[in-house]
């Protein structure tokens, strides 16, 4: 099933501009979609046609089967949540808890409900603390982490991201990548708008280019990034790997190889030499997500178990496994990019311990399995508990 498909979507503001022509999308459930596109190129107009928003001159879009019409604007609200680019245009409310706690309480769920919500949200996103403040004492990188949390505490199926990681620092920014992972992870359909290529080269499962409003190219990362014309013709740029990769090329560094990197880890496969060491083993604990319990929901006899291995480094990735981690006083080497940190100490004949919450522990499990298959290498994974 699609999750959403827009078909010869056009759109034209009241003073004549044209920002959208003959647009065709589709988003297959439970993938990761970027669309990527210049400043001007029509993706906050896409977005706010993905929940209703703005409703179709020409053209239909369609969320989970269903048409959006006048008719349905609630069901697609509680259905497709969109996180603006700008938060000033979503927060509101007189403090950060109302504003967050909007979304629920117009799902008209009970008043319990709605605090747990509140505060999970918030503690996802950074913002514990923050409740009483009013959202425009707030910097801008905190509005969009309030803006985020009160879209979360609404759970819905899709997320919509427009420019999820602008305004925000690089903490904040390896931290919402591993948030939608997480999301993800949890089975969520996540699509996002940006110019970053290296972000979106590295995250996507589906890359459709914007220019001027059309649909210039769609593909994996992978297939786009190869397509030196296409890349030319956007006013986009090369990721830094592949750059790095055709320098490597050009400098006869390695021999030619027929696919391009998406990632540091692939670089690296690339290179003469890392094959011939003894891969290092993976284990993974998984704690409890946060709607699962947390740490709260551990046993914490079975986990101190992990105390007794004797790992190379350490990793934390999600919030109750981090809090985990610290709870057994563990200090993590990784706590961002901890997969493809683990991946790599691994393939240098390391053994990591890496903690997952929930969802992404699967997540870890299935990276290290696509690694191996990829490169022919044989890292093995163990699940501890
Ligand atoms: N309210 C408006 N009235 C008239 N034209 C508009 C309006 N909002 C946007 N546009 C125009 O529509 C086009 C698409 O704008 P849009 O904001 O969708 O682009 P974008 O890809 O989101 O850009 P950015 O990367 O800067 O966020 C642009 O040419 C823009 O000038
Ligand atoms: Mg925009």
């Amino acid at each position: 099933m699609h999750a959403i498909e827009v078909c010869n979507l056009s759109y034209s503001y009241p003073d004549g501009t044209q920002a959208l022509k003959e647009v065709n999308l589709s988003v297959e459930d439970g993938k990761k979609t970027a669309i990527l596109g210049p400043n001007g190129s029509g993706k906050s107009t896409l977005f706010y046609h993905l929940n209703g928003i703005f409703l179709p001159q020409t053209g239909r879009v369609i969320v989970k089967g269903r048409e959006i019409t006048k008719k349905n604007l609630d069901w697609i609200r509680s259905t497709v949540g969109l996180v603006f680019q700008n938060p000033d245009d979503q927060l509101f409310a007189p403090t950060v808890k109302d504003d967050v706690s909007f979304g629920p309480s117009n799902l008209r769920l009970p008043g319990e409900e709605v605090e747990k919500r509140v505060g999970e949200s918030l503690e996802i996103v950074g913002m514990t603390g923050f409740e009483r403040v009013p959202p425009h004492h707030l910097s801008t990188g905190q509005k969009k982490r309030v803006a985020i949390a009160g879209i979360l505490a609404m759970d819905p199926e899709i997320l919509v991201f427009d420019e999820p990681l602008s305004g925000l620092d690089p903490r904040g920014q390896t931290e919402l990548i591993e948030l939608l992972d997480e999301l993800n992870a949890e089975g969520k359909t996540i699509v996002v708008s940006t110019h970053d290529v290296d972000f979106a080269s590295a995250w996507a499962d589906e890359i459709y280019l914007l220019q001027r409003g059309m649909v210039y190219a769609r593909g994996h990362p992978s297939e786009i990034f190869s397509n030196e014309d296409v890349v030319r013709a956007t006013d986009l740029r090369f990721p830094v790997v592949v750059k790095v990769h055709k320098e490597f090329e050009a400098h006869g560094i390695y021999e030619k190889v027929d696919r391009i990197p998406l990632s540091i880890i692939d670089l690296v496969e690339n290179l003469n030499g890392s094959e011939k060491r003894e891969s290092g083993k993976i284990w993974v604990v998984r704690i409890p997500g946060m709607k699962e319990g947390g740490a709260d929901a551990v046993n914490l006899d079975e986990l101190k178990k992990v105390l007794d291995l004797d790992p190379d480094k350490t990793g934390a990735m999600g919030t109750t496994a981090k809090a985990c981690a610290k709870m057994l006083g563990i200090e993590s080497d990784f706590e961002s990019d901890v997969i493809d940190s683990a991946i790599s100490e691994a393939i240098r004949g390391g053994n990591v311990l890496v903690f997952a919450s929930g969802g992404m522990s699967d997540l870890v499990s299935r990276r290290v399995e696509e690694y191996n298959r990829k490169s022919g290498k044989t890292i093995r994974w163990e699940r501890l508990i």
